[in-house]
Formats: structure tokens, sequence, C-alpha cells
């Protein structure tokens, strides 16, 4: 094996940490990424807002996950999977206070899961990977939304393959509306935009392939796609235009700015709106992490959103680990007289804090692809925590490289990351929060309105190479914070 001065550096940093085992999973001998040129100025493709209908007053969509065939490079049609489409799916959309249900008819060859990433709901309609839906089979989870206006999303969850699943194209947003808030752009694909990013690994052939070349975050895309398109570009009508940002790849982390470096405002993270707009001039989103921003353009104009080199902490080897690269992503393109846009809001929403003083605590520390040195097992129940109680987490990685932590079922506050608050954008409600090499975070989070003593939430990291590989635990929400060490599942084979 030859290694490069740089593979060279980072299987000897790695080793000195991690010992042998680890680090020779992160070394590699991957030939250099050849990134295909691209040109931008293909229009944004915007996905479509699902239709439902209302039955009995609960409002029904219908999602069909599928194969299908996806364009990235015009000409040589991917095989690729969406839902209700060949690739990504509808946006689904509803309000709180609303009951919905999705009816989910999987016409996969593989058995799937439809995972809502971020929604508060009872742990048998979570998705996770006790709800598996064989090929023809389906599935209809429904419940109540009960929590402030997000961006959030939904992919399969198949332990051991979710990897696979969403790199073919399994992923589309579950916007939340919530009636009254502030005064932000609001019409759909005109000036509030959502933006699935995700680096896709294409070869020559135009055909998406999983490779990961030994580098221990999974596959690295050699291509950066907004939902789904190579070299996109929004006509921008308004002065302003608000962007869903959402960081859909595996293991690829965006630090988003524009070329120019100009002022942008972050309105909201994960889970809703932020206290007020935070002014900033990058947001750095780790794989599942979403962030709404608006950004102001002058007529006539056009402006790049790229992806710089994210920051991911001095003790990684420079250019490692998925880091070094800058990337364009979408090019704004203002029309030559623009809409006025209403002015940005002072204040957003109120976040009260959680209180802690009481709250249960609970450590995860996160070692290789082990969590509290343990691997994900379907049948072992790692915590069990009472319904509607605020616990505080404590997660640390012990690592020298970046790791995320997700917690399903909730939305919680980010309290601290080595003793210091988090960044603008990492405030408000999360349900992912990022730890790079050495982080130790503690999370608030107000744990979910409901008790099932069979159904279990995960939380898990969200690189999806490391969820695969059993980087993932599970806590059952019971009525008195008591519960089996071993799930009971009705019949369920694991
Ligand atoms: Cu985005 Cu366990 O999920
Ligand atoms: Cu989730
Ligand atoms: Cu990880």
């Amino acid at each position: 094996m030859l290694l490069s001065r740089r593979d060279f550096l980072r299987a000897t940093t790695a080793t000195a940490v991690l010992g042998p085992t680890v680090a020779a999973t992160v070394s590699s001998c991957a030939a250099p990424e050849s990134v295909p040129a691209v040109q931008f100025g293909t229009p944004l493709r915007v996905p479509p807002l699902a239709d439902s209908k209302l039955e009995g007053g609960v409002r029904v969509f219908s999602l069909v996950p599928q194969a299908g065939k996806h364009e990235f490079i015009p000409g040589k049609p991917a095989d690729s999977m969406g839902y209700n489409g060949g690739y990504l799916g509808p946006t689904l959309r509803a309000a709180r206070g609303e009951r919905v249900r999705v009816d989910v008819r999987n016409q996969l060859s593989d058995a799937t899961t439809v995972h809502f990433h971020g929604m508060r709901l009872p742990a048998a309609d979570d998705g996770g990977p006790h709800q598996m839906i064989d090929p023809g089979g389906v599935g209809s989870p429904a419940w109540a939304i009960s929590q402030p206006a997000a961006t959030l999303w939904y992919h399969p969850h198949p332990h051991g393959s979710t990897e696979k699943q969403l790199s073919m194209g399994l992923t589309g947003l579950f916007i939340v509306d919530e009636p009254g808030g502030p005064e932000l752009p609001h019409t759909y694909g005109v000036d509030d935009v959502p933006v699935i990013v995700q680096d896709r690994r294409l070869d020559s052939n135009g055909q998406l392939t999983l490779d990961s070349n030994g580098n221990s975050l999974g596959t690295l895309g050699n291509s950066i796609a907004a939902n789904g398109v190579l070299g996109a570009a929004l006509k921008v009508t308004t002065e302003r235009v608000r962007l869903r940002l959402l960081n859909a790849s595996g293991g690829r982390w965006f630090n988003f700015g524009f070329a120019d470096g100009r002022t942008f405002h972050v309105v909201a993270s994960d889970g809703g709106l932020l206290a007020a707009p935070a002014p900033v001039t990058r947001v750095q989103l780790s794989p599942a992490e979403r962030a709404e921003i608006v950004v102001g353009l002058a007529a006539g104009e056009q402006v790049m959103l790229r992806s710089f080199a994210p920051e991911l902490g001095s003790v990684n080897p420079p250019d490692a680990f998925g880091g070094g690269k800058d990337f364009d992503v979408l090019r704004l393109d203002a029309a030559a007289s623009l809409a006025p846009s209403p002015a940005l809001p002072a204040t957003l929403a109120a976040i009260p804090a959680l209180e802690v003083s009481n709250a249960h605590i609970r450590s995860f520390t996160l070692n290789g692809h082990n969590i509290n040195n343990h691997t994900m097992d379907l049948n072992r129940v790692d915590e069990v925590v009472k319904k509607g109680a605020t616990e505080v987490w404590l997660v640390d990685n012990t690592n020298v490289y970046q790791h995320n932590f997700h917690v399903h079922g909730v939305q919680f506050q980010l309290l601290d990351v080595n003793g210091n608050p988090p960044l603008a954008h990492l405030r408000g409600w999360k349900d992912t929060i990022p730890l790079l090499p050495r982080d130790r975070s503690r999370i608030a989070i107000a744990m979910p309105d409901y008790a099932d003593i069979q159904h279990p939430y995960m939380y898990h990291c969200h690189l999806l190479a490391h969820e695969d590989q059993g980087m993932m635990g599970q806590y059952l929400a019971t009525e008195d914070g008591t519960g089996p060490s071993k799930l009971v599942m009705d019949g369920m084979q694991m």
C-alpha cells in the first residue's frame, strides 16, 4: 500500500490517538478525486408540494418509494430512487395542530422505512428501523403536529442500509407551518425555496456509486447536487430570498456562504425559528442539519452559494476527513427588477430555555463507531426516559475526527459546546448537533410526550456510514421512566 504524505499523516495521527484498529479504517489508498467540471445555469428544480386530502379531519399524504431514473448529467440517466417519482420526494406540508397520516406504499424491491426526522410523534409512527415496510407492503403512520414551524425532512432508516437508500435519492422535506408567525418570505418556490444539498459520487456514465475508498466518513461525493441538479441556478425575483438548506449528504459537511463574502441572516435552525435573525457569513451544517437563511440581492446581479472548506478542528490533518474543499452549490440570478420583500423582523420567536436544574443527566461517549462502547442492537434498550421530562445529555466525541448526534422524536436545546455558548445557527430548537474532534456538548431535551413500552426511539451519529455500522442506540419513553432492558416486540423478528 502506497501512502501519500497526507494519508501517512492521517494514519499516524489516528494511530497515535486511536490505536491500530480504528486507524486501519481511516487510512485511505484513494486515488485523487476528479470532480467533473460543471456549468452553472440549469434551472433549480423545486420539489413539488405533496397533494393531500382531508379524511375526517386528518390530512392524508401518500408516499410511494420507488426505483426510477434521474439525469445528473444530461443524456446519462442514472438508476435512482425517489418518492412518487424518480429522485427525491415531494414536500409534505402541514400546520401545527393538524392531524396527519402518511400512507406509504413500498414499490421498491427492498424493504424500507419512512422516518420523519425532527418530528415529535409516537415511537411507533417514527419510521425507525423497527418499522420496516416490505416490498409491496404499506405503512400508515399518523400523529398530530405539536411543534413550531420548521423545516423537517423524511428519509429511509433500514438498519444497515440507510446510506445506500438515501444516496439513491430517497429524501424529502416536511415543512411545518404555524399561523401567526413573523413576516418572512413565504411563497414556496419563489422567495421561499428548499435547497437539498447532497454530495453524490458519480461515475463517468453519470451513475450513482457508493465507494468509501476506506474513508471512515463513508462515501464522499465528487459532485454537488441542489435538489438533484448539478450546476443549478435559481432565478430570484424578490429583494430577499429565503433558502431552506438541508445537508442530505451521507458524510460530507458543508460550510455555506456566498462567493463574495456577503452577510446573510440565519432565521431558523433544525426545529424552528431562532429568537432573532443572526447575521453571519458562514453557516456550517453536518449531515441532517438544516438552516433557513435569508439573503438580500441587488437587481441584475449573480451570486454563488458556495460551500467553503468546512472548519473541522485543528487536530485534523488538513484536507483529510472530508475537509479542504470548496464547492459551488447554487447560483442566484437576480432579475433586472426585483419585487419588494418584507424587512427582516427584529425578533422571530420566543424560545423559553428548558428548565434543567432538576434534570436527569445521561452521558454518551462517541468513540470509533460506538456509543458508550456499544454498537446498535435492535433488541437492546439502552435508555429509558420518562415521557414529557426534561433531561440533560452530555455528548462527548473522544475522536480526532468529527461525528454528529441526532435524537429521534424530540427537539432539544444545545446548552454549551466545551463550556462555550453555541454558535448562532446552533441555537433555538435542534435535533442534530455537530461534534468536532474532542467536542463535549450538553443538550437539554424535552422528551417525547408519548409513552410506549414496546417501541423505541433512536439516537445516533447521522454520518450514514457510522449509523449503518451501528453507531446508534435506542431509548424508550415510558409513563414512569422505567422499562425493560430488552425489547418485547409484537411478533417481530430482528
Ligand atoms: Cu435522519 Cu435516525 O435519522
Ligand atoms: Cu431522525
Ligand atoms: Cu460518526
